[in-house]
């Protein structure tokens, strides 16, 4: 059984119940985040808040002063018990008396948090597939938005071509993948875009570059196109829940040797070893 919080209360989640007139059902007018944790700690909480808080801005959410999510979120973890777990949050901008795109003046969030047993592994990658995709959504995917149509189509793409992510580009300028941000490494020099793109600013991307900073490795935060990454010698893919895979095959064509190269192997080690100890 499964403990989630709903709204000031924490509950069975099979109990839970949200109104059908809650923003984040009719509108997609909600955020999220997901997190993982490992032996009761959150991994790299602070940047999750962090973030959160910055769309809850954006979008002028009023969250009441006195909510802590941060404790909420440790106090799930403990009470749903597993050692490894993924941990969802998702606030709307609350339930309004009649649909109407103009939120209720009133209007209180609605926040929703629960967790489940992470069955996923972190260990080093053999490498996975991907595909690339044209990015056709929306120009603010830097917010955390539940409103993820056109990634779920991605998704499903994938899917269907046996591949593990779709690569978006706009334009031939690569952007994100379907759900985690993109590396690129070509002779010695790293690069993923910048959060200037349209782009979400990944928790793990953010990561990887302090890894990458902090060990000398060079790499900058800078554009490239879909040709250009047809010659790498690497490609990672990174997102909370998987950590960093390399990509050896895109679009049916081998990624430099066709197996996980050297930059990933070392960055890998180091960044399983900063989740170990968080
Ligand atoms: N998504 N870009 C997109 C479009 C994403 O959906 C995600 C992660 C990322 C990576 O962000 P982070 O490193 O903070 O997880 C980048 C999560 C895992 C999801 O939607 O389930």
């Amino acid at each position: 059984m499964s403990i989630c919080y709903l709204n000031g209360n924490f509950e069975n989640l099979n109990q839970a119940k949200i109104s059908p007139l809650d923003r984040g059902f009719l509108f997609g007018d909600s955020l999220y985040e997901v997190m993982v944790s490992t032996k009761g700690n959150i991994f790299k909480l602070n940047l999750h808040l962090e973030r959160l808080q910055r769309n809850i801005e954006e979008l002028d959410y009023k969250i009441p002063k006195e909510i802590d999510l941060g404790q909420i979120l440790q106090e799930i973890v403990l009470k749903n018990k597993h050692i490894n777990q993924i941990v969802y949050l998702q606030i709307s901008r609350g339930v309004d008396k009649v649909r109407n795109h103009i939120p209720s003046e009133d209007i209180t969030p609605t926040i929703f948090i629960y967790s489940h047993q992470m069955e996923y592994k972190f260990e080093l990658s053999s490498g996975e597939k991907a595909i690339l995709v044209e990015d056709y959504r929306w120009r603010k995917s830097k917010i955390k938005a539940t409103s993820l149509l056109a990634n779920v189509l991605c998704r499903i793409q994938s899917k269907q071509e046996g591949v593990f992510e779709a690569i978006l580009h706009e334009n031939k300028n690569v952007t994100e993948g379907a759900v985690s941000n993109v590396f690129f490494c070509k002779d010695n020099l790293i690069k993923t875009p910048p959060t200037s793109q349209n782009i979400l600013p990944g928790v793990t991307r953010a990561v990887i570059l302090e890894i990458l900073n902090k060990n000398n490795i060079s790499c900058m935060e800078e554009n490239f196109t879909t040709s250009q990454l047809k010659t790498a010698d690497e490609i990672w893919v990174t997102n909370t829940t998987k950590g960093i895979i390399p990509i050896i095959e895109l679009d049916g064509k081998k990624v430099g040797s066709g197996k996980p190269g050297k930059y990933y192997k070392r960055v890998a080690k180091l960044f399983l070893n900063e989740l170990k100890l968080s």
